[in-house]
């Protein structure tokens, strides 16, 4: 028998194992001989249980008053505030980037917390004249019943943040399947949720894969929104799946983020935002920064720049001082990199810096590999078109503003991009031009903030947002109410007549 701790799915209230007993080992990226816990492998009992929950639940916490829902939410944040490190630990070990970074993924959902909590005492609506006398008019959100949230390793308690909270202040109950390589940290995230009062059913969590686990609750009739975040192949199928019943869905998938670099740009803020923007998080991000198109005047002094400053990352195990990258969240995602690295050489690529796995000492136990840089890229090879989700950065040479714009909006993805330049009016015809759903000027392409509303044009997304208060309409439904009040008019004036 293995001491591991066994962590069970949280269905109704209680902490129950998948029906069929199934489990699967949760282990460290960075160390593979590190098991971080054993997980419920579930299935589509599983997920019916939950959903049955959640729908007994949504009777009661939909006539919660939102200012209610909102204080609830603001104790599950100073919940994780006071237990931030401890998360942040367990994160590392379960998904491979450095403390820094963890920190930073807890505090997402914190913000996200505080936030939504005070939408409790806003969930603003619309009134309007009527055209008619003695009529008036509003509208109000609605919740939908029963969301089905699937997470992705990569942001494994920001991203369920952003889901659970704005869900749960609408009103709604909510099931969530987290991503099977990190578990463990949508579970601590729960757990603030449990100790913070959640009620019996609001929120239930399974763990498992995909196919058994997410596709049920995709398919559950009373699952009335899905939200998902991960691949754009993924992201379709779900999306097909949710317009067979025609269900409400948002998703967030890829990325293949550009930073363009003007002729005028302060190299030095240059450096350091591409180097954090490529290698940050393994380059685990949507957010990514995968393309440096470059002004060919500075180019070659920028990548040999870039090299240099690529070449100190310190590339380990996250929960060691000193580590600035750490691993790939797993062997196939490690693969994908191999694949990518050969594809660009084969293309015909300059690679610059990198291009092996690492599997020195320690190093040998875990998914990594150098921080990747290829130059001399031209816009349609495949390292520059299709996302890798890893340590690799093409640098792309262009002549004029226009063609950078054109080349960073000539991939068929749409989340965040960059420029760095001192010209205003370059910075505003980017801002203008740059069809992302997300533009930073003199900064990476990674870092938004939960305020403003995150998502992505074209094959990122579906037109919907999570962040700032637009993710309120994946939640809820408006509901416009007509109010006639000329009967009661003219009752007074019967009255006063008499
Ligand atoms: C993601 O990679 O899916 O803007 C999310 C950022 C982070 C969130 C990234 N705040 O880079």
């Amino acid at each position: 028998m293995s001491d591991h701790k066994v962590y069970y799915n949280y269905i109704g209230g209680e902490w129950v194992p998948a029906r069929s007993g199934k489990t699967y080992e949760n282990r460290n990226p960075a160390d593979t001989r590190d098991v971080i816990g054993i997980f419920p492998d579930s299935g589509a009992e599983d997920i019916a249980d939950a959903v049955a929950a959640a729908k007994e639940a949504y009777n009661a916490w939909r006539l919660v008053p939102a200012p209610k829902r909102g204080e609830l939410l603001y104790r599950a944040s100073q919940i994780l505030q006071e237990r931030k490190e401890q998360y942040a630990n367990d994160m590392t070990r379960e998904m491979g980037k450095v403390l820094a970074e963890t920190r930073g993924d807890v505090q997402e959902a914190i913000d996200m917390g505080y936030f939504m909590a005070g939408e409790g005492r806003r969930l603003y609506g619309v009134t309007t004249p009527s055209e008619l006398p003695n009529k008036f008019q509003m509208s109000v959100r609605q919740p939908l019943g029963v969301c089905g949230l699937i997470t992705p390793w990569n942001f494994p308690m920001a991203i369920p943040s952003w889901k659970i909270f704005p869900a749960l202040i609408c009103g709604n109950t909510v099931v969530i399947k987290p991503a099977e390589d990190t578990p463990l940290s949508t579970y601590n995230f729960v757990q603030a949720l449990v100790d913070a009062g959640v009620p019996k059913g609001v929120v239930n969590i399974v763990s498992g894969h995909g196919p058994t686990a997410g596709e049920p609750l995709v398919q559950h009739p009373d699952v009335k929104v899905i939200s998902f975040t991960g691949s754009t192949e993924v992201g379709r199928h779900v999306s097909t799946l949710c317009a067979q019943q025609g269900k409400h869905v948002s998703l967030e998938m890829g990325g293949k983020n550009p930073m363009i670099i003007m002729d005028d740009a302060d190299l030095d803020l240059v450096l350091a935002g591409a180097v954090w923007g490529a290698f940050g998080t393994t380059g685990q991000r949507c957010t990514a920064t995968s393309r440096i198109i470059a002004h060919r005047s500075i180019v070659d002094e920028l990548t040999s720049r870039i090299q240099a400053e690529a070449k100190t990352i310190q590339v380990g195990n996250g929960l060691l001082d000193g580590m600035q990258m750490g691993p790939s969240i797993n062997e196939g995602q490690l693969s994908v990199v191999e694949k990518y690295v050969k594809i660009g050489r084969e293309e015909g690529a300059e690679l610059v810096l990198g291009g092996e796995r690492l599997t020195d000492g320690d190093l040998s136990h875990g998914f990594f590999h150098q921080p990747t840089i290829f130059g001399n890229v031209k816009r349609n090879m495949r390292i520059a078109q299709e996302e890798i989700f890893g340590p690799v950065v093409s640098i792309i040479p262009v002549d004029s503003l226009e063609e950078a714009i054109d080349v960073a909006n000539d991939v068929p993805y749409g989340l965040s991009s960059s420029i760095y330049t001192r010209n205003v009016n370059n910075a505003f015809i980017a801002m203008r031009d740059l069809y992302t759903g997300i533009v930073y000027v003199n900064a990476p392409t990674i870092g938004a903030e939960i305020h403003l509303p995150f998502g992505g044009t074209k094959g990122t997304g579906n037109g919907k947002r999570e962040g700032g208060t637009q993710v309120l309409d994946t939640y809820s439904e408006w509901k416009s109410l007509y109010v006639d009040y000329s009967g009661g008019l003219q009752r007074a004036q019967i009255d006063n007549a008499e």
